[in-house]
């Protein structure tokens, strides 16, 4: 069968992008090989779904090209989105950091896509797999030159094909490396991919150390390089998990050190020399687990330490503790991967695509929308952004 476009990809990208293609009367077919469209809009947020954050700018994204993003992302904007949710009445509200939620469920957003991709005309296909593409005339430049597309149900031919099947995170919900395959079948390089949002594993010692701290949280700054973020950490069976280390892993390379801020509010100094004034005889680990939780406490210092009176501790012995508490310094063992990450860094290079139509500068009529291209935002509804705003540039030309 002929159509106009073909979109390898019901997620979010694929989706936005297939709705403003229909809606410029364009015969569009997006093919999902999973059994539902918009799984990973489903589980995000936690079931409600953070889709998009009043602070979108290009420098909370990663790439190797950082000012790509940018047309993208001011052509199709925050408040774009915004006003597509209220058009469709569906409630929603700020959390912390500029981060919007729906109040109600995550499956508000998905049916308001199909809603629309409906009102556009636009077909979907589920359990339908590509076995293989092939352009007969690949060396041609000629926008003429159109996608056979060979799926498990049958042959279709094509003038624009767009790749928005996204990344590698969470193989479970029907992930596949298939954009970065095809990327290479037509010439394109990719930047190297990494599991990115990703909670941290410790080294064995550390493991067992910090085992018995499963389930306490605490708001720190976490840092590494040139790089911070304030927000909790949690520690979790495995290692570290929580935003703040969920947005340090993005820049994380095998083998860093990290520092972590415990009492990023605190004068730590001051506090224990104002208390070591008026209760001399209070325990280190009493004065501490006012403002830290205790079990932490006791596995970050010293067990004789903590059991000292606060009259017997030096202000040098206060300066360390403090550095203890404030520059803690751990280096993961590694990363859980794939398996519990949000996205995925690297993908398809920015330097070959049109950063305002998301073509391939290599192939015409070809197309990379969403997380399959080497743009990965911070936490906090950046990478829901990106797919709108990727899908909706590449939506006005296919
Ligand atoms: P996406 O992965 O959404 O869609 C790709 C589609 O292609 C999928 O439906 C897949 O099945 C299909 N596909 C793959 N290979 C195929 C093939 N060979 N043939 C046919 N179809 C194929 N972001 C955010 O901004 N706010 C949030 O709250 C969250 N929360 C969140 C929670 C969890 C648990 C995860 C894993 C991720 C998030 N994210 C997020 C990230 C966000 O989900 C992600 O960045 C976008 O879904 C990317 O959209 P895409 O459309 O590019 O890919």
């Amino acid at each position: 069968m002929q159509t106009d476009v073909v979109i390898i990809g019901a997620g979010a990208a694929g989706l936005m992008c297939a709705i403003e293609a229909g809606k410029r009367g364009r015969k569009v077919i997006v093919l999902e090989h999973a059994n539902k469209p918009g799984k990973k809009i489903l589980m995000s947020g936690g079931g409600r779904c953070n889709f998009t954050n009043y602070d979108i700018r290009a420098d909370h994204y990663l790439s190797r090209n950082p000012h790509f993003c940018k047309s993208a992302l001011s052509r199709y904007t925050q408040w774009d989105f915004i006003a597509l949710l209220d058009r469709h009445h569906i409630p929603w509200h700020e959390k912390a950091h500029g981060q919007l939620f729906c109040d109600h469920s995550a499956r508000d957003v998905l049916n308001m896509l199909l809603d629309e991709c409906r009102r556009a005309g636009v077909e979907i296909r589920l359990n339908c797999s590509v076995e293989r593409i092939e352009q007969p005339d690949a060396s041609s430049s000629s926008a003429d030159n159109r996608f056979t597309l060979y799926t498990t149900r049958e042959k279709i031919e094509t003038g624009s094909l767009v790749i928005a099947s996204g990344g590698l995170s969470i193989p479970k919900m029907c992930a596949t490396p298939f954009g970065y395959r095809i990327a290479e079948q037509f010439g394109h390089t990719i930047q190297p991919t990494r599991a990115a949002l990703v909670p941290f594993t410790l080294q064995p010692q550390d493991r067992t150390r910090f085992s018995e701290l499963t389930g306490v949280s605490v708001d720190s700054i976490v840092s590494h390089a040139r790089i911070s973020f304030r927000e909790n950490i949690l520690f979790t069976h495995r290692g570290l998990s929580g935003p703040a280390i969920l947005q340090i892993s993005s820049y994380w390379q095998p083998g860093e050190t990290i520092s972590v801020n415990l009492l990023p509010d605190q004068d730590v100094v001051t506090y224990l020399k104002t208390r070591q004034n008026h209760q001399p005889r209070s325990k280190l680990k009493t004065v501490l687990g006012e403002i830290l939780p205790k079990r932490l406490v006791a596995v970050i210092l010293d067990s004789t330490l903590i059991e000292t009176p606060l009259q017997a501790l030096s202000h040098t012995r206060f300066d360390a503790i403090a550095r203890q508490l404030q520059q803690w310094e751990i280096t993961p063992g590694g990363s859980e991967g794939y398996r519990t990450a949000e996205v995925t860094l690297g993908g398809v290079d920015c330097d070959e695509l049109s950063s305002k139509t998301m073509e391939s500068r290599r192939v015409p009529g070809l197309y990379f929308i969403g997380e399959v291209v080497d743009v990965t935002g911070w936490l906090g509804g950046y990478n829901f952004q990106w797919a709108w705003s990727s899908g909706w540039v590449a939506g006005q030309v296919v």
